[in-house]
C-alpha cells in the first residue's frame, strides 16, 4: 500500500456473511491476497440472524411411526434405510420456487448441503445433537421430512463464528466498518471498488484482480422487517448502477413469525417444534389453506394465510394487525432447550413469556430472492446470454443464482450461503492463479464518490435542503401499502410514482452532520439513495409479471403463467429507469417438469 487512498488485493470480497467469509476463507487457504469489507463488524453480519436451521438430507432423524404429521421425531437407527434423500430435498425446493428456481443450480446446493454440513462440524461448529450424538435436525416449511441441522435457534451466530475464524486462520484481512460506494466495471471488466472508510470518513480506492459482492438483502426497503439496518440492498444498487442487470427483483418473501409491530425474526423453528399460529377467534386457521402442511406449509402462502385473516378482520394486538404465536403446549424444557433467543426476544420486545403466552406476531419483509445474477461459481452475468462481468463475482442474498426461484424455502438460505460462497471462492482464486492481472483504472470513480458526498454536506438551493430519513420514510410507506404481500396494478403504479417522486426530491437532500468521522447521517443518505434504486426496480419487475407465483402475488392476477412469465426478469439500467429482458429457467423437463403446487 505506497498510497493510502489505494488498496490493493488479488481479491475483494465486499461483506462478511456467510457467503463472503466462505468466499474469502477459501481464497485464503489456496494461498491468494484477500481483503474483506464489512460495513458492520463482521461478526455483526444478518446471516447471524438466521436462527432456525440449514438444510442438508442428512436423513438422521424420522418421524415416529403412525403419530401424524407433527408428531414426535425419533433418531433413525444406524442399521435403517435413510431417511432423506438430495432428490428428495431437490424436490421440495422447487416446488418450494413455484418452478422458477434454475434445476442445475439447486441439484448442486442440495448434493453440497450434507459435505458442507460435515464440513462444519469438523470445523467444531456446536451443532445440536440426537441422542447418539449425530447432528439433529428439526421440520421446517414447504420440507416435507426433517431436514434442518441446527444450533438450538442460534443457527446463524454459530455458522457465522465457525467460519470466521476458518478465515482469520487463513489469513484474511478484514476491513471492519468500511462501506462500498461503488465498483468500477469498464468495458466489461471488474477492476475494484471504490470504498468508504467509515471511521475516517476517507474514500478509498480499493483495487483488486476479482471483486465479489455478498451484502446481502434488501429488507430495509419495508416499514416491517426481520432485517437488520445494515440491509438497505448497497451491493444490488451499486451494481445496478455500474450496469450490472438485476434478476428476479419482483420476488420478496415475507417470513410469517416477525415480532408484532417491530418485526424482528421469530424463528420458523417455533413452527418446526410444533407451534401454532392463531387468529382473534382461536382458530388454527391454516387449516382453511394447508391442510396437509398446516404451520409448516411455505413462507409464501403461510404468510398470505396470515394477511387475509388480518385483512378479514380476523387479526389481533391494537390495531389487529397481528396473529398470535402459540407456543404455551411445547412446555418449558423444550422451549428452553430449543427456542432460548425466541423467548428472549419475545420478552424483550414484545414482554411476554412464550413458555406461558401467546405471543404477538406479523408477517415481516425477509428475505430478497432476487439480486445479481450470477453462474453456479459466482460468476456475475451481464445478460441473458450469461455474458461473464469479468472479474466480478456474487453469492449469498445478494446474488440471484438461481436457486430460490420466486420462493426460498427456511434453512435454504444458509445453505446457499455457504455452497455458493464456497464455490465463488475456489472460483476466485483460480482465476487470479490462471493470471489475472490488476486492471489500470481509467474512469473518475473516486473524484465521483466524493463529489456525491460533497454535495450531500453542501449547502441547499433556496426552498430545498430536506432530511433523507423522511424520504426514508415515504419510501417504506409505498412500499408496504403497495409492493408488499398483496399487489395489484393500480397499488404498484402508486409505488413507482411515489419512488420517482422520492427519487426527485432525493437530489435536495442535505444532511446536518459536516464531520468526516464515523459519519452516520452521511451514511443514512448514502444507504437511501439505494433503497431508493433497487426499490424501483422491484416495482417495475412486479409491474411486468402479471401472474401470481410464490412471493409475487397479484390479486388481479391470482393465477400461476407458465405459457407467459416461466422466465427470470433482468433489469438493466436506462436514463428512462429499468428495462426489462427474460432468460430461460434451467428446468429438467424429464424429471421435474412443472406442476400445480398444493400443500
Ligand atoms: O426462521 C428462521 O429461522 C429463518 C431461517 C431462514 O430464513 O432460513
Amino acid at each position: 500500500m505506497s498510497n493510502p487512498s489505494v488498496i490493493t488485493h488479488d481479491v475483494i470480497v465486499v461483506g462478511a456473511g456467510l457467503a463472503g467469509t466462505w468466499a474469502a476463507m477459501i481464497a485464503g487457504e489456496q494461498g491468494v491476497d484477500v481483503g474483506v469489507i464489512s460495513k458492520v463488524h463482521p461478526l455483526r453480519s444478518h446471516s447471524g440472524a438466521a436462527q432456525g436451521g440449514i438444510a442438508a438430507a442428512l436423513g438422521n432423524v424420522r418421524p415416529v411411526p403412525n403419530t401424524g404429521p407433527d408428531g414426535p421425531l425419533e433418531q433413525v437407527p444406524p442399521d435403517a434405510e435413510p431417511y432423506d434423500s438430495w432428490e428428495l430435498h431437490m424436490f421440495d425446493t422447487i416446488k418450494g420456487s413455484d418452478w422458477l428456481g434454475d434445476q442445475d443450480a439447486i441439484e448442486i446446493m442440495v448434493k453440497d448441503a450434507i459435505e458442507i454440513v460435515y464440513e462444519y462440524e469438523h470445523m467444531g461448529c456446536v451443532f445440536s445433537r440426537t441422542p447418539d450424538g449425530r447432528v439433529a435436525q428439526r421440520r421446517f416449511g414447504g420440507h416435507s421430512t426433517p431436514r434442518a441441522c441446527y444450533s438450538a435457534d442460534w443457527t446463524g451466530h454459530v455458522l457465522l463464528h465457525t467460519i470466521h475464524e476458518q478465515a482469520l486462520k487463513h489469513g484474511v484481512r478484514f476491513y471492519s466498518e468500511w462501506y462500498a460506494l461503488d465498483v468500477i466495471v469498464e468495458d466489461n471488466v471488474c477492476k475494484g471498488i471504490v470504498a468508504l472508510d467509515i471511521l475516517t470518513g476517507q474514500v478509498v480506492l480499493m483495487r483488486a484482480k476479482a471483486v465479489m459482492f455478498a451484502t446481502g438483502g434488501y429488507g430495509r426497503a419495508w416499514k416491517i422487517t426481520s432485517n437488520a439496518l445494515a440491509n438497505t440492498g448497497d451491493g444490488v444498487a451499486i451494481a445496478y448502477n455500474a450496469g450490472v442487470p438485476l434478476m428476479d427483483m419482483e420476488f420478496v418473501q415475507f417470513h410469517p413469525t416477525g415480532v408484532y409491530g417491530h418485526g424482528i425474526l421469530l424463528s420458523e423453528a417455533c413452527r418446526g417444534e410444533g407451534g401454532y399460529l392463531l387468529n382473534s377467534k382461536g382458530e388454527r386457521f391454516m387449516e382453511r389453506y394447508a391442510p396437509g402442511k398446516m404451520e409448516l406449509a411455505p413462507r409464501d402462502l403461510v404468510s398470505r394465510s396470515e394477511q387475509t385473516e388480518i385483512d378479514e378482520g380476523r387479526g389481533v394486538g391494537p390495531d389487529k394487525q397481528g396473529i398470535w404465536l402459540d407456543l404455551r403446549h411445547l412446555g418449558r424444557e423444550k422451549i428452553l432447550e430449543r427456542l432460548p433467543q425466541v423467548r428472549e426476544i419475545a420478552l424483550n420486545f414484545s414482554g411476554v413469556d412464550v413458555i406461558d403466552e401467546l405471543a404477538p406476531i406479523q408477517p415481516t419483509a425477509h428475505y430478497s430472492m432476487g439480486g445479481i445474477p450470477a453462474t453456479v461459481d459466482g460468476q456475475v452475468i451481464a445478460d441473458a446470454q450469461s455474458t461473464p462481468v469479468v472479474g466480478l463475482y456474487a453469492a449469498g442474498e445478494c446474488a440471484c443464482i438461481s436457486v430460490h426461484g420466486a420462493n426460498r424455502l427456511g434453512t435454504n438460505s444458509l445453505l446457499d450461503a455457504s455452497v455458493f460462497g464456497r464455490r465463488a471462492g475456489y472460483a476466485m482464486a483460480a482465476f487470479v492463479k490462471g493470471g489475472a492481472r490488476l486492471q489500470p483504472v481509467e474512469s473518475d470513480a473516486v473524484a465521483r464518490n466524493e463529489a456525491r458526498i460533497t454535495r450531500l454536506m453542501s449547502d441547499a438551493p433556496a426552498g430545498k435542503g430536506e432530511s433523507w430519513s423522511q424520504i426514508a420514510a415515504e419510501l417504506k410507506s409505498t412500499m408496504t401499502d403497495n409492493a408488499g404481500i398483496f399487489r395489484d396494478d393500480a397499488r404498484l403504479r402508486q409505488a413507482l410514482s411515489d419512488i420517482r417522486r422520492l427519487q426527485e426530491r432525493f437530489q435536495g437532500v442535505r444532511i446536518m452532520d459536516h464531520s468526516r468521522r464515523f459519519n452516520t447521517d452521511l451514511l443514512g443518505a448514502l444507504e437511501t439513495e439505494h433503497l431508493l434504486t433497487f426499490s424501483e426496480v422491484v416495482v417495475v419487475s412486479a409491474l411486468a409479471r402479471t401472474e401470481s407465483r410464490g412471493a409475487h402475488y397479484r390479486t388481479d392476477y391470482a393465477k400461476r403463467d407458465d405459457e407467459h412469465w416461466l422466465k427470470h426478469t433482468m433489469a438493466h439500467k436506462s436514463p428512462d429507469g429499468p428495462v426489462l429482458s427474460f432468460k430461460d429457467v434451467n428446468i429438467n423437463w424429464e424429471k421435474y417438469p412443472p406442476q400445480e403446487r398444493k400443500y
